[in-house]
């Protein structure tokens, strides 16, 4: 995946894997927007950002302080990175903001524990999905047309962060394996729903740009493995 000079807005951005992969995105020319509840935490983590920039005149790094757990917490955030992107929306979105908390079923806390992990694992993800779909597919919200001279627009990819336990089962970890395993089911929706959106356009308006071009990614989450070669290599989902 091409990140030169293109803008990545990472949910989790602010330390563990989402820092190292913010870190990897500056070094190869990206531009980062990162996301995540401590602001003391982001500010940190910009700075550290920074030092790895290719080229620190042109690369461009932002902190947006947002609870992912909160419904509706993506459109803003999604509003806020396009005012600060020259009024784009970013074109690759990576949702790695996520918790675990081991414990048995029969634990006093395993409900609630349970309903969080969906809330922050899965609904954090689906929201930031939603959102950043709207702003590249619905008319008037940020489709960006191709440069002249470039006949498709580059193209953009939703990432979300599954885990081991996104395929596997595992004794102790009922409160957090569903939510991984629904993010599975949700990108394959979302890349069947953009093929057919990129079909429709396509028939309506004989596009010159051949319809939206987006990759759906599924990344089993191997945080202390994670390189750039990880990233690139992992095959996708589906690509529209
Ligand atoms: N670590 C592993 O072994 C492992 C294995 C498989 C999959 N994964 C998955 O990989 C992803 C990253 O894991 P990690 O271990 O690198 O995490 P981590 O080091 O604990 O970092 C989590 C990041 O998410 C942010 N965050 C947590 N809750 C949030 C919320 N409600 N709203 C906004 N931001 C929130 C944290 O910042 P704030 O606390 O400041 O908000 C932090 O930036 C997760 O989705 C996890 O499920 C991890």
């Amino acid at each position: 995946m091409p990140v030169e000079g293109r803008t990545i807005l990472m949910t989790g951005g602010s330390e563990g894997t989402g820092l190292s992969a913010a870190r990897i995105f500056a070094r190869k020319g990206a531009n980062v927007v990162i996301v995540s509840r401590s602001q003391a935490k982001l500010d940190e983590a910009i700075k550290s950002i920074k030092t790895e920039a290719r080229s620190p005149e042109t690369q461009r790094f932002h902190a947006i302080a947002a609870d992912v757990a909160e419904p509706g917490y993506a459109e803003r955030v999604v509003a806020d990175a396009a005012a600060w992107n020259d009024g784009q929306p970013p074109e690759i979105v990576w949702c790695l903001a996520g918790l675990s908390t081991p414990m048995l079923w029969t634990e006093e806390e395993a409900m609630k524990a349970a309903r969080y992990s969906m809330d922050v694992n899965y609904f954090g993800s689906a929201e930031m999905s939603r959102a950043i779909m709207c702003a590249w597919l619905l008319p008037g919200q940020g489709a960006k047309q191709p440069p002249t001279g470039q006949s498709r627009p580059a193209a953009k990819h939703i990432i979300f962060t599954g885990s081991v336990l996104s395929v596997f089962s595992l004794a102790g970890h009922g409160t957090y394996m569903p939510s991984k395993f629904a993010l599975r089911a949700l990108a394959d929706a979302l890349a069947m729903e953009e093929r057919v959106t990129a079909l429709v356009r396509k028939e309506e308006s004989h596009d010159r740009r051949g319809g939206v071009y987006m990759g759906i990614r599924q990344v089993p989450g191997i945080p202390n493995s994670l390189t750039s070669s990880f990233i690139v290599h992992e095959p996708m989902a589906r690509v529209a």
